[in-house]
């Protein structure tokens, strides 16, 4: 029997996220409104942070910590070598330098040690990636980050829910990016949000984020941007939000259904997650050895196809995009950029899907 493709992700409306929307478009209120207010208090209350920004997306919510920080052109910011590039291109924007650390070969993320050989006096800010769910080892990070005085920015665009020792990923720095792209825990189809624990913080991001403009109409204090959120999209969050604990709870049951069908298996090595993590996990990710799988993991994703299975590569690390981050050398980030897959990860696929999925990677396999 023909099957559909099942997709890497797809979004999914849970409750009130029509109703919400309508009522939106019908208030007039279609750019700034009560939905976005709700979501930045809502939103707050989910991550137990004094203060969330709402934002246009993630990348722009990176920017407006990096403007939080006064972060300037020839300043250093560290990001793991492997991950989505958004920091890095936002401090590339802002004529910073991105200097790139190595991450852990099992939890591919980046430790405290890793970032420490990267610390110069120019490290204006340190961003930790929490990725595909996962969170960094935070303590020794928060440790290095008081013993040389940079601030750390997490950025937890993939961790939205995810915990370290009982906390929310995104809060435990001074300041946490989020990401409600379509594909992300939540979702607002674009959008993102910034938490921080500084009231003066949150003011100076407010005010980046409306073209500088405060109390006085079309007076500028700074040259902002316009990093807002519509209240359309907030009304699809503050939908979201509602079902949050719902999402979380259906995407561990896909993430312990593949668990069951890979952990054990030959050549296939599982993203690893420390005691100290509750994650949830935004995407299901699998390291595949070049013994078990001699077509490499490109050949496997191609073969996947043809049996309906929409998979991604790991991240290109910065070491291979030579011509827009200079030369390097990353050895376990270079691996996993090559050797890593993703496999459909939506809180909403049936058992019977993630079943079929690991028995047609296991056909994959010599
Ligand atoms: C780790 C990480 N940071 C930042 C971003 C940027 O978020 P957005 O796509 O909402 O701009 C993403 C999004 O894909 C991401 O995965």
């Amino acid at each position: 029997m023909a099957r559909n493709t099942i997709p890497w992700a797809s979004p999914h409306y849970w409750g009130n996220e029509e109703r919400y929307v309508l009522d939106a478009l019908k208030s007039s209120w279609i750019s700034g409104g009560a939905y976005v207010d709700q979501l930045e208090r809502d939103f707050a209350r989910y991550c137990d942070s004094p203060h969330v920004a709402v934002t246009s997306n993630g990348t722009t919510a990176l920017h407006l910590a990096f403007l939080a920080l006064d972060l300037r052109a020839g300043d250093e910011v560290i990001v793991p070598g492997f991950g989505f590039m958004a920091a890095a291109n936002v401090a590339l924007n802002m004529g910073a330098k991105p200097v790139f650390s190595e991450v852990d070969r099992a939890t591919w993320c980046t430790t405290a040690k890793d970032i420490e050989r990267c610390l110069s006096p120019k490290t204006k800010a340190i961003v930790p990636i929490h990725t595909y769910g996962n969170v960094c080892d935070m303590k020794p990070i928060m440790e290095l980050s008081a013993d040389c005085g940079v601030t750390v920015v997490e950025d937890a665009a993939e961790a939205i829910g995810s915990k370290y020792n009982g906390q929310m990923a995104g809060t435990i720095a001074p300041l946490g990016v989020y990401s409600f792209h379509a594909t992300k825990t939540i979702t607002t189809g674009e959008g993102g949000a910034v938490a921080t624990r500084s009231a003066e913080w949150l003011e100076r991001m407010r005010l980046f984020r409306s073209h500088g403009m405060a109390s006085r109409r079309y007076w500028h204090e700074v040259a902002g941007h316009n990093f807002r959120l519509t209240n359309m999209q907030a009304a699809i969050g503050c939908g979201q939000l509602e079902k949050v604990d719902l999402i979380s709870a259906e995407r561990h049951r896909v993430y312990s259904t593949y668990r069951r069908h890979l952990e054990d298996a030959p050549g296939i090595s599982l993203q690893h997650y420390h005691d100290s993590v509750e994650p949830v996990v935004w995407a299901i990710a699998a390291e595949l050895d070049a013994e078990s799988f001699p077509q490499g993991r490109d050949g496997v994703m191609d073969q996947l196809k043809l049996m309906g299975i929409e998979t991604r590569p790991g991240f290109y690390s910065a070491d291979t995009m030579p011509h827009l981050y200079g030369a390097m050398e990353l050895p376990v980030c270079s691996r996993l950029s090559q050797q890593v897959i993703s496999f459909p990860s939506s809180p909403n696929l049936s058992d019977e899907e993630i079943e079929y999925v690991c028995h047609s990677l296991h056909t994959c396999r010599k």
